[in-house]
């Protein structure tokens, strides 16, 4: 059987890298291999994020760019997978005619039997279905041999917080913990195929297991800290409401947790994190990561802010500029507020203008420049 051509191609988040890189272990058996030539592809694979606008119009103007390839090669089979199919489902087939396939943030597993269907006779399939639990399925042994010795490994799927400028909990579902025990197989299959760092994730890794009655994250991280031949360990997101005590200890008591937290503030103000649905204040937050940097004091603590959420006064932004002044970040990313169609905050009143967002974003940055 000749092999055939798999182009892919990520936006988004880690959670989307790791989904791609499962997509092309999955196809192996289907003969795709994957190319760096977009024009001789046989199959295109374009994994989506929704988290803001841009990201969304990045994703339509890849298409557009598709367009032009199927009109020479109408072979050619274009699938559309991560959290812009989940939102869009059917009216994307409507707005790309050129789509073979739509899947959805949990139909990763079932994309191979979709190819299978559509190269047998070309139809169109969408299946953006989406459960409470989490699809196991399982890789080919052989297909773990890729280069480098990093890896992400996704230990939850979905959210529960509902911070109200967010898309996440729509289009990933809710928030569902892998077992221990698969978390742990997986990651001594990649040290023994010679991966020597794992990178965890979840939208919120610190409420690992909390509703299925699993194990604290912390203790998960103990097993994973125990495995022969792994070298490092890294993890993200952290939400700060739900950083605990022992997952701080866990910074001074493991020796291959790297010294580094990600951990997203979004404001300084707590008029606006309380409008954002965070549920937890400045004060909360100076104080966890005081106490971080007590544990352990060569940690890197980097965060996530958003400018111009609705209603955001020029006094909020300042307490934003003041709790960057204080904390002295190792590293920051800023976002203007963008209206997602299903998050709450999209109809919140007092809307902050693009003008305004601009300029923010870019004195937040000048500010935090000092410090990176
Ligand atoms: N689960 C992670 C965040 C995932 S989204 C967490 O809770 O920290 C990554 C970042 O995108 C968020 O931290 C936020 O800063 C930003 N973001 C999310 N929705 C946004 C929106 N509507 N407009 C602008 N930035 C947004
Ligand atoms: Fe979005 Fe909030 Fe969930 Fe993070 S915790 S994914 S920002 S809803
Ligand atoms: Fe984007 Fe989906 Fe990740 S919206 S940030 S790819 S979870």
């Amino acid at each position: 059987m000749n092999t055939k051509q798999l182009f892919i191609q990520t936006i988004g988040c880690q959670m989307n890298v790791y989904d791609s890189e499962q997509i092309v272990s999955l196809l192996k058996p289907l003969w795709y291999v994957s190319t760096d030539a977009l024009d001789r592809a046989d199959l295109v694979v374009l994994n989506t994020c929704a988290i803001r606008e841009k990201a969304v119009q990045k994703a339509f103007s890849f298409l557009g760019r598709l367009a032009e390839l199927k009109r020479k090669n109408p072979r050619m089979i274009i699938a559309v997978g991560g959290c812009v199919a989940q939102q869009e489902g059917r009216s994307m087939l409507k707005r790309a005619p050129i789509l073979d396939i739509v899947f959805g943030t949990q139909a990763v597993g079932r994309l191979p039997g979709m190819i299978r269907r559509v190269e047998a006779r070309r139809c169109r399939i969408i299946d953006v279905a989406v459960t409470d639990g989490v699809e196991e399925f399982d890789i080919p042994d052989a297909d773990r041999e890729r280069e480098g010795a990093s890896r992400f490994v996704t230990i939850m799927q979905g959210c529960d917080n509902f911070c109200t400028y967010c898309v996440v909990p729509y289009v990933r579902g809710r928030e569902f913990s892998r077992r221990p025990g698969r978390i742990l197989c997986e990651i001594e299959a990649l040290v023994d195929a010679g991966v020597r760092e794992v990178t965890l994730l979840g939208q919120n890794v610190n409420s690992y297991g909390k509703k299925e009655g699993l194990i604290p994250f912390e203790a998960l991280l103990a097993r994973i800290n125990a495995v022969d031949g792994l070298h490092r360990i890294r993890f993200t997101t952290s939400h700060p409401k739900d950083l605990s005590p022992g997952l701080m200890s866990a910074f001074a008591d493991l020796e291959k947790l790297c010294a580094h937290i990600h951990l997203p503030v979004q404001s300084g103000s707590n008029a606006v994190l309380n409008r954002m649905h965070r549920r937890y204040t400045r004060e909360d937050y100076l104080e966890k990561v005081r106490r971080l940097r007590e544990l352990r004091p060569d940690i890197a603590v980097t965060s996530d802010i958003i400018v111009g959420f609705p209603g955001e006064s020029r006094a909020d932004f300042e307490a934003t500029l003041d709790l960057v002044r204080e904390i002295e970040f190792d590293g920051l990313f800023a976002f203007m507020y963008s209206d997602r169609p299903n998050a709450p905050a999209a109809r919140f009143p007092d809307k902050v203008t693009e003008g305004e967002k601009k300029e923010r974003l870019q004195e937040l940055l000048t500010l935090q420049e000092q410090y990176t």
